[in-house]
């Protein structure tokens, strides 16, 4: 089956079990500074998940667009991506475990018709104070039974032990809390004070033995043994639980289900093969890589997988708005990029040539992710200009690198990042087609200070992923609405957001705009927002269809589809936006709004730095 198919039976499916389609969140979060990039489908909806109505219903679907920047050095085998589609449907205080697991199965099996033999499902076995999920064992039993088969039950043990205990004929597996319990955060014992968690059910898919690692041979395999063999294409996370500041579980006000499953895994799944680059979103740019390159996807994996895993992620970022720089996610953009550039290399594309391959993966998701087609020339320039800007330094870095004699001291990698340009898995791939080592730990170190040092103010991040609500960031979110409208009214409609960071010391707002704004635009925009806060304008939201809220004029970044429910916050009458929160009631106690710069982003993108004093 092609990508596009499963994904669109999926959300079929979970409509017609009275699911509303929800559209995918941008793959960089906006008004969250906690985080780089969405990473999996739950993370848009943690305020639901935490007891907010959410303005489509209780049972939700989608498929979000997700980016894991922790893979890309995993990028090379046949089943790690940095960029994902995960298919996701929630259940926020409605349906559970019973109507979940049924559902799932009766997806893979019923509608994409894959054989109930080569399913294996884990469980919670139990443990911090939770008990043992038999209640999906006996859901789980039951299924396989309807399909003839006996599911045998087999305990897998702790990572301590290794897992070793291998197959055992099993078919339902029980680990401990490091396989099966999820969080954003991971294990029970790293969860902060306020996330919620759960146990989970896993489902994994056997490809056949021929697939699995022969480094597994002598070892003995089980579904979770990332040997290649089992690759797992769903996740049922039943969330119950919250992490209370004594280190125990307190329960959610409602039971969640939170389910995500690797769409492009799935679709793996009904090809019979582990090796997610041959699923069809890939194959226009692989063909287009042999095209260029004169040379075949086998026997050239590595580097085809690099630049088809690293060019679509990147395609995607740009999409969405980010822009090559040396920090935060344009960072990450920049190594995508300039990983590729130098994968091309290696497979003799010629010079110039990488953004071309961008285009391939445009017209494979156009139709349903419509801004790439909006945005198609923007992504190419962006990454023919990246390349060449790499180029400028690639050889001369090329040749400081041969320079250096043995192992790579952590200064000796900052110098290829600083004055080459060379991101570190750049040098770290080098290093070992070398056979020599970096001190990784000393460049990261070098790095950290330089970036200290780039940085205006230290930005403040909070660890796991928790949304920042602290109540001077909701202020700075508020003003950074005021700010929205304030723009568009003195320098025009056109002016369009790009993007939002909030710390607790500041907002930062990125527009479009195509020059430096004078200081009388920024004079009159500062005196528009402090007049709105003098008039003490109550802030309130409503849930309204997507026609109703544009009909009224409302601004800002959504992907919503027609006949939507969204959210949309007014303050006072003055503005109107479309915002999941959080706000504050009134804008009364904002204090005094402040630009402290304004100054280029990227092309045609200024970045605005204010503060509430
Ligand atoms: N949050 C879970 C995951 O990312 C299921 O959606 O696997």
């Amino acid at each position: 089956m092609k990508v596009s198919e499963v994904r669109e039976k999926y959300l079929e499916f979970f409509k017609r079990n009275d699911h509303a389609e929800i559209a995918s969140a941008p793959i960089v979060p906006e008004n969250d500074p906690t985080t780089l990039f969405t990473s999996s489908g739950m993370q848009p909806l943690v305020p639901y998940l935490l007891g907010e109505e959410h303005p489509a219903g209780a049972r939700l679907v989608d498929s979000q667009k997700c980016f894991r920047a922790d893979d890309i050095e995993e990028v090379g085998d046949n089943r790690h991506t940095t960029f994902f589609e995960m298919l996701g449907n929630w259940s926020l205080g409605d349906y559970f475990k019973k109507e979940q697991l049924p559902w799932f199965f009766s997806f893979l099996v019923d509608e994409l018709g894959l054989d109930p033999n080569r399913i294996y499902v884990t469980v919670y076995e139990g443990g911090e104070g939770i008990e043992k999920d038999t209640e999906s064992v006996e859901i789980w039993k039951e299924l396989f039974a309807s399909k003839g088969i006996e599911a045998k039950e087999v305990h897998i043990g702790s990572e301590e032990d290794g897992y070793t205990k291998g197959m055992q004929g099993g078919r339902i597996f029980f680990y401990d809390a490091k396989k099966n319990w999820w969080s954003r955060s991971g294990t029970p014992d790293k969860m902060p004070a306020g996330e919620p968690g759960g146990p989970d059910s896993e489902v994994f898919y056997d490809f056949g033995e021929e697939f699995a690692d022969p480094s597994y041979a002598d070892k003995e395999l089980h579904p979770n043994s990332d040997s290649g063999q089992f690759i797992e294409i769903g996740n049922s996370v039943f969330m119950e639980f919250l992490k209370k500041e004594d280190g125990s579980f307190d329960t959610l006000p409602r039971r969640n289900v939170d389910f995500g499953g690797g769409l492009e895994r799935i679709t793996a799944a009904t090809l019979g093969n582990p090796d997610v680059f041959l699923v069809d979103v890939f194959t226009p740019t692989r063909e287009k890589i042999e095209e260029l390159s004169g040379k075949a996807y086998v026997g050239n994996e590595n580097s085809f997988r690099v630049i088809l895993d690293h060019l679509r992620g990147a395609t995607f970022m740009i999409g969405d708005g980010v822009m090559p720089s040396n920090t935060e996610a344009g960072y990450i953009l920049r190594r995508l990029i300039r990983r590729s550039v130098r994968h091309a290399d290696l497979l003799g594309i010629p010079e110039g040539k990488l953004s071309e391959l961008t285009r391939p993966f445009i017209s494979v998701y156009k139709d349903h992710y419509t801004n790439l087609a909006e945005k198609e020339e923007e992504i190419v320039k962006a990454i023919a200009d990246e390349e060449e800007k790499f180029r400028k330094t690639l050889k001369s870095g090329m040749k400081q690198f041969e320079k250096i004699e043995g192992d790579i001291s952590g200064e000796d990698a900052f110098v290829l990042f600083t004055s080459y340009g060379f991101p570190l898995e750049l040098t770290l791939e080098l290093a070992q087609e070398k056979g020599v080592k970096v001190d990784v730990d000393a460049y990261k170190k070098a790095f950290e200070e330089h970036q200290a040092k780039s940085r205006a103010g230290a930005e403040q991040k909070f660890k796991g992923g928790l949304a920042d609500d602290s109540e001077m960031s909701v202020k700075y979110h508020t003003a950074t609405h005021l700010l929205h409208r304030a723009l568009k009214d003195v320098l025009g409609e056109d002016v369009m957001q790009k993007g939002s960071n909030i710390t607790p010391e500041r907002l930062r707002f990125d527009f479009s705009f195509d020059r430096k704004m004078t200081d009388e635009e920024k004079e009159e925009v500062t005196k528009i927002v402090n007049e709105q806060i003098a008039k003490e304008l109550p802030v309130t939201f409503e849930d309204i269809s997507m026609e109703e809220a544009k009909k009224r004029g409302a601004i800002g970044l959504f992907e919503e589809k027609y006949g939507d429910t969204v959210r949309v916050y007014s303050i006072g009458d003055y503005s109107l936006e479309f915002c999941g929160g959080p706000h504050v009631e009134n804008i009364k106690d904002l204090g005094v709004f402040r630009i402290k710069k304004e100054e280029a982003s990227s092309a045609g993108v200024r970045r605005i730095k204010a503060v509430l004093e």
